[in-house]
């Protein structure tokens, strides 16, 4: 009998479920061409149901997702809530209750892409951050007192565990092995590169270099080990991002980075990410928001949206589907999609989501 992955879809604000919806035409029809099965349970998380009855998530959310294979999410954000209640309330929480402590966030400069970035191309730009995802500041520890006077005090703390920074450096590592340069033919050495701040952030970024080097000479001394500081990491990233082949980092450093990355691969429209519990149920996500401008219009570019589905095949095991995608959208990207821009790609949202089905026979 065909192998049925259950999954879970969470089309979200704005665009998100224009995107969503061609990034589940995407897997659809890579599930047909390979012969497995996929039942897709729509949630309807987001801020027109935080509007409308007041509760950001449902208490049993968690719960309920975690007996899926993995989950598609398309954006949080509504113009009609307050910034950091959907994001902490959705996105973060989930992150959070499910253990996802992993983000992986590939920076692919696709064929025929434009680049901010003079005179690089798809060979230099193809790196993957693996970004913590469950510490640092994005704890929430910290308070503020003596609000609106002039003597207010505000703290959010930057907190790393040695448990969380070994299960993220471990995941890096392996990472590195499997997919790094090396493994894919494309260097003679495996390199992973810590990006901290050991300069200035003396304790935490302490903690993490120990167990980098320590980890790294003890079970991965093949793997090349690099480390930045996250402000020259940023220089590097425009400079020479052909450096880099596997990059570790905080959480906070590596929201930060991440954005530089999605921009030097062409923007919010192509780059994707997964937030990743290796022993648990994984979300996979466009990195962009949810852009309400153009919502409704057809406008929105769903790449990101459908390079997220073939992360989400990859990390089900569906190794060939996952790859059939991203080589259709490279094609779609080297000779078809004029720009990736909303407005501007040359075809609809739909279209777009058509052209990568045909692309994929
Ligand atoms: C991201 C986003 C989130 C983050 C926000 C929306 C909370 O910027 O996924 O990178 O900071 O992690
Ligand atoms: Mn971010």
């Amino acid at each position: 009998m065909a192998k049925t992955y259950n999954l879970a879809v969470l089309p979200g604000d704005g665009t998100g479920p224009e995107v969503t919806a061609e990034a589940v035409k995407v897997l659809k029809h890579a599930a047909d061409l390979a012969g497995f099965k996929l039942e897709f349970t729509e949630f309807d998380f987001g801020g027109d149901r935080y509007l409308r009855t007041g509760e950001v998530l449902p208490p049993n959310a968690a719960d309920e997702l975690r007996a899926f294979d993995a989950i598609l999410l398309g954006a949080i954000g509504h113009p009609g809530v307050a910034p950091g209640i959907l994001e902490k309330g959705i996105l973060l929480k989930l992150r959070f209750d499910l253990d996802q402590y992993i983000n992986l966030r590939p920076v692919r400069l696709y064929p025929g892409v434009e680049t901010p970035i003079k005179d690089k191309g798809p060979a230099d730009i193809d790196y993957v951050v693996v970004r913590e995802n469950t510490g640092d500041v994005y704890t929430g520890s910290g308070g503020t007192s003596m609000k609106g006077t002039p003597h207010e005090v505000a703290i959010q703390e930057m907190i790393y565990t040695r448990f969380q920074v070994d299960r993220c450096l471990k995941y890096a590592f392996e990472y590195a092995e499997k997919h790094g340069k090396k493994a894919r033919g494309l260097s003679d050495v495996n390199t992973l590169g810590l990006v901290g701040k050991t300069n200035v952030l003396t304790f935490v970024f302490d903690l993490w270099e120990r167990a980098f080097h320590e980890m790294g000479a003890a079970e991965y001394a093949d793997i090349k080990r690099d480390y930045y500081h996250v402000d020259a990491t940023c220089m590097w990233m425009v400079k020479n991002p052909e450096w880099f082949d596997v990059l570790v980092t905080g959480n906070m450093f590596g929201d930060i980075i991440t954005d530089l990355g999605a921009m030097t691969q062409g923007g919010m429209g192509i780059a994707a990410g997964g937030n990743i519990n290796p022993e648990g149920v994984s979300m996979f996500e466009p990195i962009g928001g949810s852009a309400p401008k153009y919502t409704g219009q057809g406008v929105i570019n769903p790449l990101a949206a459908i390079c997220a589905g073939s992360m989400l095949l990859e990390t089900l095991g569906e190794d060939a589907s996952a790859k059939r995608i991203e080589d259709a959208v490279k094609v779609a990207t080297a000779s078809h999609i004029k720009s990736l821009a909303a407005g501007r790609m040359g075809y609809s949202t739909s279209g777009v989501g058509d052209l990568v089905c045909e692309l994929m026979s």
